[in-house]
């Protein structure tokens, strides 16, 4: 993973622009309509400001955080530039990343997005889809010690999360001003993180 953080986080970029109109779409049922526009603005910005040849891990992480907060906009700019600044200073001066780093960066961003949000499990937001993908993967790490298998546990729990959150009201950003008429549409924040973690996953995997 080391050296190669650059091409992990343009992967995500990516992943997120590819699915800027789909993103778009679930926030147009239950928000505003901009979640895949803003997702996408950033990323876009994230692949020009951040430096490709800086091996430092946790620098490379602080700087798409930055990026992320000063473009994205929204809820979700603010959120993710927290998850990912909070994942750099998780990893802070490191060159290489392991399968111990895996549970300690998602540990971070979940704790950042909570700080930031005042959200819980729940509340559908991508907390729902992070969340769950933290316990599969310790979970599967510790009966299989195969990063790649606890990874798929991961992604496939994120993508349970995001199923989960058509059946729960709302109770946090634009969302929750639906009350009851937020159930049975898909949280595009959850949807997006899932995006990510998938994007990873296939960045790992080569
Ligand atoms: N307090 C919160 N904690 C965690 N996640 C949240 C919170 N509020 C919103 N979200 C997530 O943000 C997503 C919406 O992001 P988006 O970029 O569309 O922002 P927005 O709601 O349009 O923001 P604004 O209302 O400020 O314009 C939601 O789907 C949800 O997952
Ligand atoms: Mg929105």
């Amino acid at each position: 993973m080391g050296t190669k953080i650059y091409d992990c986080i343009s992967r995500i970029a990516e992943r997120i622009i590819d699915n800027k109109d789909y993103l778009t779409d679930l926030d147009r049922e239950i928000g505003d309509a901009d979640h895949g526009v803003n997702m996408a603005r950033g990323f876009q910005a994230v692949l020009e400001k951040v430096p490709p040849d800086n091996a430092n891990i946790g620098e490379v992480l602080k700087k798409t955080g930055m990026t992320l907060l000063s473009t994205v906009g929204g809820a979700s700019g603010p959120l993710y530039g927290t998850a990912f600044m909070e994942a750099g200073k998780a990893v802070a001066g490191k060159e290489s990343l392991d399968a111990g780093d895996v549970p300690v960066i998602l540990n971070a961003v979940i704790g950042g997005i909570q700080k930031r949000g005042k959200a819980v499990r729940g509340e559908k937001t991508m907390l729902d889809a992070l969340i769950p993908a933290l316990e599969s993967f310790t979970e599967k790490m510790t009966a299989s010690s195969d990063v790649f298998e606890a990874m798929d546990a991961a992604c496939a729990a994120a993508r349970d999360g995001v199923a989960f959150t058509r059946t729960i009201r709302a109770t946090k950003g634009r969302a929750s001003y639906l009350g009851d008429r937020s159930i049975g549409h898909q949280d595009p924040g959850a949807t997006s993180a899932t995006l990510i973690m998938e994007a990873v996953r296939d960045f790992l995997r080569g």
